[in-house]
């Protein structure tokens, strides 16, 4: 590994569990490369002459990652033209906006811990963290302008999306809103957005067809939410070496995420039912509740959603067409599958 692939705190990291290699060692060397490109990108863009705004950008660079984003458009650039200059500038700059938006969410989750480090506002504080996520927005939106004025639509639409995601997050369901649906609509914003423009991306820079770039965007949606209903299963069924965050952050927070809907619909347990009324303060009450959930029929159901995500997304990969690309992409979904087991 070179310097500008490593990173200083590799627990949650991804590439060797997806296998590449395995099924073509071109595709696979190619990727890595985009990746360590990528790195190099984001190690340069973030940058500042005032030494605690690079330290505080370079804290989640340096954590670690899993660089779904930026992989997911190079992987989409394999059915085109691969790593050109355009493709490792979008790939960076989703990634830029990503790491924004994770600055922001910990603040408002108050979270603690992030890529298996401090989280920038537990380290600094709130203000920090959220002018942090302001500068990389920042520096995101610029390597977005190389990229030209249908890109900078794109992104100014997805994180117009994005946003309105984590606003109906925090808000909640409208009085009559079924919870269910009201979740399903939040995580295709707050996380498919991103991840369907980053697909969109790779499609769009490696020169693939109008009808491929639209596939790769739908993929990357169905795809996406069922990466963040993962994640949200992992918030429960997970220990922090696994995920890097605290366990039980949503039940702090008191987001009612898929599992604990689908248990609440279901599983008729009074204590439960007491316990996500609201946020979870007591530490008791949070492990109590996550042994509750663990066992819980709405963890399996949850991750039966997630199966039926992945089905879906297959499904859009029929309309591209067959090469290593498309394997890697089928990999993808199985990574989002098996990270719930
Ligand atoms: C975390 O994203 C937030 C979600 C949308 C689930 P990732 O799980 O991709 O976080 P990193 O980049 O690997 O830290
Ligand atoms: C992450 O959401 C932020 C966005 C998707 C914009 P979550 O709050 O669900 O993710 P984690 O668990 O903190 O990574
Ligand atoms: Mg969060
Ligand atoms: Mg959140």
């Amino acid at each position: 590994m070179t310097d500008s692939e490593s990173t200083d705190n590799p627990v949650p990291g991804l590439p060797d569990s997806l296998g590449l290699d395995q099924a073509d060692p071109e595709l696979a060397a190619a990727v890595e490369d985009g990746l360590g490109k990528v790195e190099d990108m984001l190690r340069s863009v973030v940058r500042s002459d005032v030494d605690f705004i690079d330290q505080a950008a370079l804290h989640l660079l340096k954590a670690g990652g899993k660089r779904f984003r930026p992989l997911f458009t190079l992987l989409a650039a394999q059915f085109g033209t691969g790593n050109t200059e355009e493709v490792l500038t979008a790939a960076t700059a989703v990634e830029l906006v990503h790491q924004a938006t994770l600055c922001h969410d910990d603040v408002m989750d108050e979270a603690t811990m992030r890529r298996g480090d401090v989280s920038v506002n537990a380290r600094w504080d709130n203000s920090i963290a959220i002018l942090t996520g302001d500068f990389l927005f920042a520096h995101a939106s610029r390597l977005v302008a190389r990229l030209g004025s249908e890109a900078t639509l794109i992104i100014g639409e997805t994180m117009g999306e994005l946003v309105t995601g984590q606003m109906r997050e925090t808000v909640g369901p409208r009085e009559g809103e079924d919870p269910v649906s009201h979740y399903l609509g939040v995580i295709g914003q707050k996380t498919g957005s991103l991840i369907a423009t980053s697909g969109r991306y790779g499609g769009m820079f490696s020169g693939v067809t109008p009808a491929q770039v639209q596939a790769l965007r739908r993929f990357g949606d169905v795809i996406g939410a069922a990466f963040q209903i993962s994640d949200d299963i992992i918030d429960i069924a997970s220990p922090a070496t696994e995920s890097g965050k605290i366990p039980g952050t949503d039940l702090r927070e008191g987001v009612r995420t898929l599992p604990m809907l689908y248990a609440l619909a279901e599983d008729g347990d009074p204590r439960l039912r007491e316990l996500l009324s609201g946020p979870i303060t007591e530490d008791d009450d949070v492990a109590e509740a996550l042994d509750r959930l663990r066992t819980s029929s709405g963890l399996e159901r949850a991750r039966k959603t997630v199966y039926g995500y992945a089905e879906s997304a297959r499904t859009e990969l029929d309309s591209l067409p067959a090469c290593p690309a498309h394997d890697a992409l089928d990999m993808l979904t199985r990574y989002v599958v098996e990270r719930t087991r």
